[in-house]
């Protein structure tokens, strides 16, 4: 089963966006299979982000995502790396479609709410740096 790592950001949290988010991907048929509230250390941030090292922002970035806590998830199903991405909108707020999660709450790139893994490789990476295999659960077939 595809899975797939996605964190609602500071702003989501302090925003109190956790439940909305959950909720969306809960109805759309996604099965959460880890969770949890943390603080992202300086030097997960940078492993995290280490493809946008050489990008302008990228200490801006850092700071942002270590500035106070952030939803950690694993969730998945068919097609949950695409989908996820579709539902969460384009990366800029400005260009993300009403409907999706940072058009209808984000304005700024920054600050864009979620952020979600781009690939299958990614997804496996960034579940490694954020979870225990043990902190993952496993559903019944039958479900
Ligand atoms: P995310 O999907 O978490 O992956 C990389 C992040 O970089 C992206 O979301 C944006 O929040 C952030 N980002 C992209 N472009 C910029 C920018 N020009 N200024 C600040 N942050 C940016």
């Amino acid at each position: 089963m595809e899975r797939t790592y996605l964190m609602v950001k500071p702003d989501g949290v302090q925003r109190n966006l956790i439940g909305d988010i959950v909720s969306r991907f809960e109805k759309k048929g996604f099965q959460l299979v880890g969770a949890k509230l943390m603080n992202v250390s300086k030097a997960t941030a940078e492993e995290h982000y280490a493809e946008h090292k050489e990008r302008p922002f990228f200490g801006e970035l850092v700071d942002f995502i270590t500035s106070g806590p952030v939803f950690a998830m694993v969730w998945q199903g068919e097609n949950v790396i695409a989908t996820a991405r579709q539902m969460m909108g384009a990366t800029n707020p400005k260009d993300a479609l009403p409907g999706t999660i940072r058009g209808d709450f984000g304005v700024t790139v920054g600050k864009n709410i979620i952020h979600g893994s781009d690939s299958p490789e990614s997804a496996q990476r960034e579940i490694g740096i954020f979870f225990k295999e043990e902190e993952l659960t496993e559903y019944s077939k039958s479900m």
